[in-house]
């Protein structure tokens, strides 16, 4: 296998031709942040989180989808590499549906912990148009919920990898957004209920249904059929 010899952070390392920043990083033990990259499956640059600084070049570039040449000297956490992922963390918040505190996914958000961890704070920095989508629960799986998405594409690739292919992102500019063709609901589309894109899914945008309480009540309601199924979910009729 060729080689190549690069630095990072100072440190001299010899990784094989064709490797991204972050596999060498990687393989050095050296963290990168990423949110949308998905290793095989999302490898699209999408939410430059991941972005380092390399000598001689003009701009940050996004580790995750930047691969490594002979000689070249990278800086993983300088300051200029620092206030860019922040700025990007704050810009996302912009038009992000902050109820962190109710979401399911608080505490085990990807996007909760970089905010955190980059000091991101919940306060409103760039305040501006914002659209407002309605939930999509018409699965019996899962709920959609576009307010917290961060368009980074991941569960487009999971569905794609899973040789389903039936979301995308619609529209163009500001109003992108992760949906069905002709802007169908999910109910409307052959979805196999896989849960794949629940489980890559950096924030609370997908998330399981919860429907404990219909169960309840219908277990406790003589007039109501509960089918139990394998998987994922549990159904009321
Ligand atoms: Fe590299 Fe998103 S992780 S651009």
């Amino acid at each position: 296998m060729k080689m190549v010899n690069i630095k990072i952070n100072g440190m001299s390392l010899s990784v094989p031709k064709g490797s991204t920043i972050l596999e060498a990083a990687r393989y050095a033990g050296i963290e990168i942040p990423t949110l949308c990259y998905l290793k095989e499956i999302n490898e699209i640059g999408a939410c430059r989180i991941c972005v380092v600084e390399v000598k001689g070049a003009r701009s940050l570039v996004a580790a995750c989808v930047y691969p490594v040449n002979e000689g070249m000297e990278i800086e993983t956490n300088s300051p200029k590499v620092q206030q860019s992922r922040k700025l990007t963390l704050e810009l996302i918040l912009s038009t992000h549906d902050r109820k962190c505190l109710s979401c399911v996914r608080s505490g085990n958000c990807e996007l909760q912990k970089l905010c955190k961890d980059f000091g991101v704070e919940d306060e409103t920095y760039y305040e501006g148009e914002n659209i407002h989508y309605d939930f999509d629960d018409t699965t019996i799986h899962l709920v959609r919920d576009n307010n917290k998405c961060i368009l980074c594409r991941r569960c487009v690739a999971a569905c794609a990898a899973q040789d389903i292919g039936v979301i995308g992102v619609a529209a163009r500019g500001f109003d992108s957004h992760v949906g069905c063709t002709f802007e169908r609901s999910l109910s409307e589309v052959p979805c196999v209920s896989c849960g794949q894109c629940i489980v890559n899914c950096p924030t609370g945008a997908l998330t399981e249904k919860d429907d404990t309480d219909k169960v309840w009540a219908a277990l406790n309601d003589p007039t109501k059929t509960v089918i139990v199924q394998t998987a994922p979910s549990i159904r009321v009729t």
